[in-house]
């Protein structure tokens, strides 16, 4: 049977993430593409402890119930923010979903939001789902301030979406000024800021710079998760926003899928009461700080002066420029050789050809990432070679 689909689906990429993930199963490939967390890691005799313990608060908790999302775990979670109450939160399926919602709130075909660029792949095919128009600032030399007045100025614009701390691709992190800048600019002309921030809490080093709620409470919506510092299986995240913006979304959820699963809010609620959350957050910071000066290291030996990056100061991401190389090339080669990274391109708004690329250095342990690095240098000298 022949179907027409609708106009979004034929804009609608598989993400090129997804698809290096299945090539990264392939055992003999190392991966420094997905931006996995260290399943070892993860804290399973205590989930397993609060799985029994909410298993005994009877079958109503499997029942249908508000898409707000658990009382108790909004409580916890406005802790963390300036003027947020548990009623300024929704819980939502994962920040992937919680951006699905604001796409579907604020974005009308052709209407203009605004990306860092590099910026998250899902996010800007997501974007383009909805038909969005998108306007983006280079953040690789610091945040192009000047730029984005401009684009405030002339556009209307929906919204600004950013990850301003650890980000992702980069790992870069704005200063002080920077947020101060934009909080300014945003309020001067009425912008609202989207703050992605599930990297907020790996942080390895150098202090945390306030976020839009604090600087911006009302012009500003931030979004949360547990993947990366719990488990990305229980797929709970958040949105902190006014209340009346809350209620429009809680809507737009409802319409989506009823609701978050219950059962694993009660589950990260135990693990938040209970210290497992805050414990586990120390050891990420000291295991994934190892693995990054680790490969800092591997990458220094090996490619000496023929990279660039900056040390990040948390997340889980080392942007590294490979010089005089085209990184999409690069892949191929690395691909043959048996280990897989994420070439910029893939990152940015608008097409460009980059010499950067994306590495993870949580997921895999200190022999892939040594013997991974290794096999990039070799792919990145065999390039060299055909080119
Ligand atoms: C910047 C950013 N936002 C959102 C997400 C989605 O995370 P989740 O839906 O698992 O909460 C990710 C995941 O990698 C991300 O890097």
């Amino acid at each position: 049977m022949k179907k027409e689909f609708a106009k979004r689906v034929k804009v609608t990429k598989r993400s090129f993430v997804r698809e290096i993930l299945n090539v990264a199963k392939d055992k003999s490939v190392i991966s420094f593409a997905g931006g996995l967390p260290d399943s070892s890691l993860f804290p399973l005799e205590m989930i397993a402890k609060e799985i029994e313990n909410t298993i005994k608060k009877g079958s109503d908790i499997l029942q249908y119930s508000d898409a707000q999302g658990l009382k108790e775990l909004r409580v916890e979670l406005a802790k963390q923010y300036t003027k947020t109450k548990a009623k300024n939160i929704l819980i939502t399926s994962g920040s992937q979903q919680a951006l699905d919602i604001l796409c579907k709130a604020f974005i009308d075909k052709n209407d203009t939001i605004i990306t860092e660029s590099p910026t998250y792949l899902a996010a800007l095919n997501l974007f383009r789902e909805y038909g969005a128009s998108i306007k983006s600032i280079d953040i690789e030399k610091g945040v192009q301030i000047k730029k984005l007045e401009k684009i405030f100025k002339s556009k209307r614009v929906k919204f600004f979406y950013t990850i301003p701390t650890f980000q992702n691709p980069t790992g870069y992190s704005w200063s002080k000024k920077e947020r101060e800048k934009v909080a300014k600019l945003a309020k001067k002309y009425n912008i609202l800021i989207i703050e992605d921030t599930p990297y907020n809490s790996l942080k390895y080093e150098g202090k945390q710079e306030s976020g839009f709620d604090k600087l911006l409470p009302h012009h500003s919506i931030t979004l949360g998760t547990f993947s990366k510092v719990l488990a990305p299986d229980f797929r709970i995240g958040w949105i902190r926003a006014d209340e009346k913006f809350i209620q429009i979304f809680q809507t737009l959820k409802e319409n989506s899928d009823l609701q978050s699963s219950k059962f694993f809010q009660y589950v990260a609620l135990g693990l938040i009461k209970n210290k497992t959350l805050s414990k586990h957050t120390q050891t990420l910071q000291k295991e994934y700080r190892k693995k990054r000066d680790y490969m800092v290291e591997a990458l220094k030996e090996n490619f000496k002066d023929n990279i660039e990056f900056k040390i990040p100061k948390g997340g889980m991401f080392i942007w590294v420029k490979f010089k005089g190389s085209d990184t999409m090339r690069l892949f191929k080669q690395a691909i043959n050789n048996k280990v897989a990274f994420v070439p910029a391109k893939v990152f940015y708004p608008k097409k460009k050809i980059s010499s950067y690329a994306r590495l993870n250095f949580t997921n895999s342990t200190f022999d892939e990432i040594k013997n991974g690095i290794k096999k990039l240098k070799d792919a990145y000298v065999r390039s060299k070679v055909i080119s």
